[in-house]
């Protein structure tokens, strides 16, 4: 079976866009009128001395911008809500400020990680800490309005049916690397429950390492009832030693059923 849409799609070639955005995101102001070039270019040469801009985030940004590309994006309707994301088995979540300042660009965002393994659900919030700082010397220290929050949560993802500590339904959730090659009735369960807490009108944005696992998530999904509204072999996707696996090498965009076509939201 072909994987559908997997032409490399081009994307922006710098990393303006990626740096204004968390700026915005880490400043709380959406409108963008506090980040000028300079601020940008101070933060860029920072950012190019230390770990927490990885080229991998880049390349994350980039896969992001080319697949909700790919997906249908009528103006957000709700102004002023604040978008909800979940990002599923998340382990330390280096991505958590990338996805917020990616999906952030609308409206602050009320991210949740969660993961089962608690060590890594404590490196993903203290990794999350750090980068704030970082980006908050470097802008106003007032927020406009509510500003964004972060929570990273230890949990097992095939057992909060009823789970009060999150919100009933997300826009957007996020799962980099699903691992349903390794448990497919684990990931089945898993699957299920991020359908079960995808708003009507929300995305649902899935990573894999290798071909294989990339297919056999989408039958899943379709299995669940979800729809695949795009999958692509993602250009920029990072080799890994072992042959046939790379960083984010897939990703598809999919909602909960085709009567449920997502009409609102990003940027
Ligand atoms: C292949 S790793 C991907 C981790 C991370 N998203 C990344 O891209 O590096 C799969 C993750 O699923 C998590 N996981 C497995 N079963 C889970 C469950 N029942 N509930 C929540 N997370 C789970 C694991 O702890 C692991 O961090």
């Amino acid at each position: 079976m072909q994987i559908p849409h997997d032409e490399p799609v081009s994307a922006p070639a710098t990393a303006d866009d990626l740096v204004g955005a968390l700026l915005r995101h880490f400043s709380g102001d959406t409108t963008g009128e506090s980040v000028g070039p300079d601020l940008i270019r101070e933060l860029r040469s920072e950012l190019e001395n230390n770990a927490l801009l990885r080229d991998d985030m880049l390349r994350l940004w980039h896969m992001l911008a080319a697949c909700m590309a790919k997906v249908e994006r009528p103006t957000r309707t709700a102004i002023g809500e604040p978008v909800r994301i979940l990002n599923l088995a998340c382990a330390h979540c280096e991505e958590a400020p990338v996805l917020g300042a990616f999906f952030g660009r609308v409206a602050p965002v009320r991210f949740y990680g969660m993961d089962v393994r608690a060590r890594e659900i404590d490196r993903a919030a203290r990794r999350y800490e750090v980068t704030e700082k970082l980006f908050r010397k470097f802008t106003a220290p007032a927020l406009k309005g509510e500003g964004s929050a972060f929570e990273f949560i230890a949990d097992d993802a095939t057992r909060l049916r009823g789970y009060k500590q999150l919100p009933d339904t997300f826009d957007v959730i996020f799962m980099r690397h699903q691992n349903v090659w390794n448990d497919r009735k684990i990931w089945q369960r898993i699957f299920a429950f991020a359908l079960d807490r995808l708003a009507n009108d929300g995305l649902l944005v899935i990573t894999s390492y290798f071909d294989r696992e990339h297919l056999i998530a989408l039958d899943t999904f379709k299995s669940l009832g979800a729809q695949v509204l795009a999958s692509l072999k993602n250009p920029r996707s990072r080799p890994l030693d072992y042959p046939g696996k790379s960083v984010d090498r897939h990703v598809a965009v999919l909602s909960r059923s085709k009567a449920e076509r997502p009409s609102v939201i990003l940027p």
